[in-house]
């Protein structure tokens, strides 16, 4: 059982606990929200624990169906213990319908379906509020290699078709999702960070309601009823 030691990193929406193991971490969910970049600031309730029950139950389908991640074991109601990684400083974004900064870039309205999964990468910075870049920049930047970039892409697409699907059961429609993904110390690629209403667009099949954090981004009432549908329909509870 590996020991609780310094906190090593505190994000937005997590802090990071280095352990008595060097190849281990433990993740704390916190309630505070943030959106544009840090510039909203809020809190949840209870969204730490949901985003972590939430985030551990995807993982677990997930590793199930092949993809590798960075999860060990659930310790308590907010906290996780992960493997350590080095986090590749990309947003990976999976989006199946028009909705969020695709919508305003394109002017498409939100819920328009599209002809193909649009994949897009985005550089992890705040102070740039997290660009755009291509697989040109990620090259010249350093920040993957191609062969790395490569098995992100099919590691998102892989993952899309197994939540989109494991989703609709539940009757919640997977609009976009990023994610993260992170090199163990021998290198080896593994999904990382968190699969939540934070990160995702979800909404109700039949009635498109928005069960995600776009209800805190755009001022929405009910934000904490959301995130309790999403894990009731989850997990059941
Ligand atoms: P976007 O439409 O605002 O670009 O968001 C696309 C998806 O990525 C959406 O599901 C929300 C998620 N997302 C994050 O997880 N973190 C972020 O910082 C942003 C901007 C979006
Ligand atoms: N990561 C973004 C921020 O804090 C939040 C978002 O829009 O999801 O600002």
């Amino acid at each position: 059982m590996a020991v609780k030691m310094e906190q090593m990193y505190e994000g937005k929406a997590k802090k990071v606990f280095a352990t008595d193991d060097p190849g281990l971490c433990i993740v704390s969910y916190k309630d505070d929200a943030t959106a544009f970049d840090g510039k909203k600031k809020g809190t949840i309730a209870d969204k730490g624990e949901i985003n972590n029950r939430v985030t551990n139950h995807l993982m677990k389908l997930l590793s199930e169906q092949g993809i590798p991640t960075h999860f060990v074991e659930e310790l308590s109601a907010r906290e996780t213990l992960v493997k350590r990684v080095t986090i590749v400083p990309l947003e990976v974004i999976v989006r199946n319908i028009a909705a969020g900064s695709l919508s305003k870039r394109l002017g498409l309205p939100e819920g328009t379906k599209m002809g193909a999964t649009v994949l897009e990468f985005c550089y992890k910075d705040d102070a740039l509020g997290d660009p755009m870049v291509n697989e040109y920049h990620i090259a010249a930047m350093g920040w993957a290699s191609a062969e790395e970039l490569e098995t992100i892409a099919a590691y998102a697409f892989k993952i899309n078709e197994a939540l989109s699907l494991y989703l609709k059961e539940v009757n919640i429609e997977l609009i976009d999702f990023k994610l993260e993904f992170g090199r163990l110390s021998d290198g080896t690629l593994v999904l990382a960070d968190e699969i939540s209403p934070d990160t995702c667009r979800f909404w109700d099949s039949k009635t498109r309601e928005k069960l995600d954090k776009d209800r805190f981004r755009r001022d929405m009432d009910d934000i904490e009823g959301a995130y309790r549908e999403i894990l009731k329909r989850l997990i059941g509870q």
